[in-house]
């Protein structure tokens, strides 16, 4: 309460706004008390009123007046094929605002896959050459927090938000730079339907009799055992429920290359 709330630059590059939209539904804390009480979110061209030259005069502003002293965070990834065409921001190639934006930074966050690892659009053949963040060529040397996840979930988000401010400082982070607070576990290791796995209690094909008995979703394409993530744990929409709580498999959003993995239905 007594902290001057930190400005926030949070930029949009190649991506499907569905970060920001999982953002927006964190219950613990919530999203309204992050934005009005925590951070100042100066920039964000998704949901801010301001438009065109206005907006971007912001950036500006924040990055010479805040110096070292504000945060940048990423949704989405630049292609840098055709000197960056393929994603232009105020008339300029995407990559060139980040690096903007990077330069004074005190530390860049890299929200979701696409802008951890490069996700769908980063997918062979990756033609406009869509790279991740901490791959840009040129990008001013700042610490970079990885919160993968396609999206992240919403209240990992947040809590990532609220340690920095808190402690003032990254948590600890794993050799991919992901917090090991919520990424140091697999969706397997404390999946609710792991005692059907141990017992060799498999669906074999949607809607059969496994499927209906909630038994373990291994042999349609699971891969929960390979994923680094807390949704068995924190799980989404306030904690309500999770992909395979749904009945689906993880398609293991949250690791580097899932769409190139065989993610999707290749065992049905
Ligand atoms: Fe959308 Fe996934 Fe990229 Fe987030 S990581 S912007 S949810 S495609
Ligand atoms: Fe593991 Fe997936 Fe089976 Fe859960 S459903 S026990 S994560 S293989
Ligand atoms: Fe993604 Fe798997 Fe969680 S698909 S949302 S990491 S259960």
């Amino acid at each position: 309460e007594t902290k001057p709330r930190i400005p926030v630059l949070w930029l949009h590059g190649l991506e499907c706004t569905c970060c920001s939209e999982s953002f927006i539904r964190s219950a613990h804390p919530l999203v309204k008390d992050v934005i009005l009480s925590m951070i100042s979110l100066d920039y964000d061209d998704t949901i801010m009123a301001a438009a065109g030259d206005q907006a971007e005069a912001i950036i500006d502003e924040v990055v010479e007046k805040y110096k070292g002293n504000y945060i940048l965070a990423v949704e989405g990834n630049p292609p840098l094929n055709e000197d960056g065409m393929f994603c232009i921001i105020g008339g300029k190639p995407f990559v060139e605002q980040l690096k903007y934006a990077a330069s004074n930074a005190k530390a860049i966050i890299s929200w979701g896959s696409c802008a951890s690892w490069g996700c769908v659009q980063a997918a062979r053949p990756n033609p406009t050459r869509a790279t991740p963040v901490h791959k840009v060529p040129g990008l001013p040397d700042k610490p970079i927090i990885k919160v993968p996840g396609c999206p992240p979930i919403s209240e990992v988000m947040t809590a990532v938000i609220t340690y920095i401010l808190t402690f003032e400082k990254f948590p600890e982070l794993d050799r991919q730079g992901r917090p090991k607070m919520f990424y140091s576990q697999r969706i397997h290791d404390k999946c609710y339907r792991r005692p059907h796995f141990d017992a060799g209690q498999f669906v074999e094909k949607f809607d059969d009799e496994g499927a209906r008995k909630g038994y373990c979703l291994y042999k349609v394409g699971c891969k929960g055992p390979t994923t680094y993530n807390a949704c068995s744990t924190v799980r989404w929409n306030g904690g309500l429920s999770f992909p395979i709580q749904a009945g689906h498999p993880c398609i293991g959003c949250s690791e580097d290359g899932f769409w190139d993995k065989g993610s999707f239905y290749d065992r049905l």
